[in-house]
């Protein structure tokens, strides 16, 4: 089941109340997870969900859910660990974003449609409220009960490593050096793979092995979010160019001008068009082996080649 006909017939508007249902789920959760905004220092809990509960996707613990799903189909919402690993990666997702907008990383000021952290806390407080958000998932982490497989350390050291300096940090610091640097596409790639991809592949890894995924079931959904994610920083490059701040929420044609290292900038917007679809085929034809409970997973690669924010 991973032609592009064979995944649309399977229903697209079946999919948005699916996608719907996850994320009010997810920001259920999200919101109970966080020190209530009246914890003194009122400061730091105001802006820690200022951010978090502020809009977004939430693809990355959607993929949670759905990587479970696809591992065990009828138990993965009744999971009891599932929501704290969905929230710990979307914590430290936002987190990653609000260092991401700060004036010495790529100074933005508008994220998720609303002044950035560092534009409503200032600078001080953004800094200790990503730090915060990093800190907090892995004590979210720590309350899950694991499945036999794959005990809590392994969840943590993990999460620890793709979170760390050589995947999330080494994408975002190999990013800062290659502003305005003639790059090969294998550079882009190297980065891309870091600083989008490899969250990706954890939150999909984390709803498998909270799910007791066997080794067979966890490689694939892995494959597959090896692909998805390149796929999803390559697509967010292409909308940087031809979206406006208001579709995406976020300042709109900001790489160009900081001479980031992107797709489009070293292939042109055609090929790298290409290589994202190249890429959104191959992340599907890795579920090949999961069969029909992978179809939202599926489905999500399929929406998101097509998104417009
Ligand atoms: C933005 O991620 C940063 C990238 C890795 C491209 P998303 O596009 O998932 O942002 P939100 O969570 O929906 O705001
Ligand atoms: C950021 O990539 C990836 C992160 C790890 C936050 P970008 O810098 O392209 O993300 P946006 O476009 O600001 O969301
Ligand atoms: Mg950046
Ligand atoms: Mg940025
Ligand atoms: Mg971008």
């Amino acid at each position: 089941m991973t032609s592009r006909k064979a995944i649309r017939s399977q229903g697209v508007d079946g999919l948005s109340a699916y996608l719907e249902k996850q994320r009010k789920l997810v920001e259920k959760a999200l919101a109970k997870a966080m020190p209530a905004a009246s914890a003194r220092p009122i400061t730091i809990h105001a802006a820690m969900r200022y951010s978090v509960l502020g809009g977004g996707k939430r693809l990355r613990p959607i993929l949670v859910l759905a990587a479970a799903e696809a591992v065990d189909f009828e138990r993965a919402e009744n999971l009891p660990s599932i929501l704290p690993a969905a929230c710990a990666v979307e914590l430290i997702h936002t987190y990653s974003l609000i260092h991401d907008d700060l004036p010495c990383m790529d100074n933005d000021d508008l994220r998720r449609g609303r002044p950035t952290s560092h534009k409503v806390y200032g600078e001080g407080v953004a800094i200790l409220t990503g730090d915060a958000l990093l800190t907090r998932a892995f004590a979210l982490l720590a309350e899950i009960t694991p499945a036999k497989r794959y005990p809590l350390s392994i969840l943590l050291q993990e999460t620890a490593v793709a979170a760390g300096s050589l995947q999330l940090i080494a994408g975002q610091v190999a990013d800062l050096e290659a502003e305005g640097r003639k790059l090969k596409i294998a550079d882009v790639r190297f980065i891309h793979e870091r600083k989008t991809a490899a969250m990706i592949v954890l939150s999909l890894r984390l709803g498998a092995m909270i799910a007791n995924a066997t080794p067979g079931q966890l490689k694939a959904v892995t494959q597959f979010g090896e692909a998805l994610g390149l796929a999803f920083q390559i697509i967010d490059d292409i909308l940087d160019v031809t979206q406006s701040s208001q579709q995406l929420g976020k300042s709109a044609g900001k790489d160009l001008k900081a001479s980031k290292a992107t797709y489009p900038a070293v292939i042109g917007l055609e090929a790298s068009r290409k290589e994202a679809d190249r890429l959104t085929k191959k992340a599907l034809s890795a579920l090949k082996g999961l069969g029909s409970k992978s179809t939202r997973l599926a489905q999500i690669a399929d929406q998101l080649l097509g998104r417009s924010s």
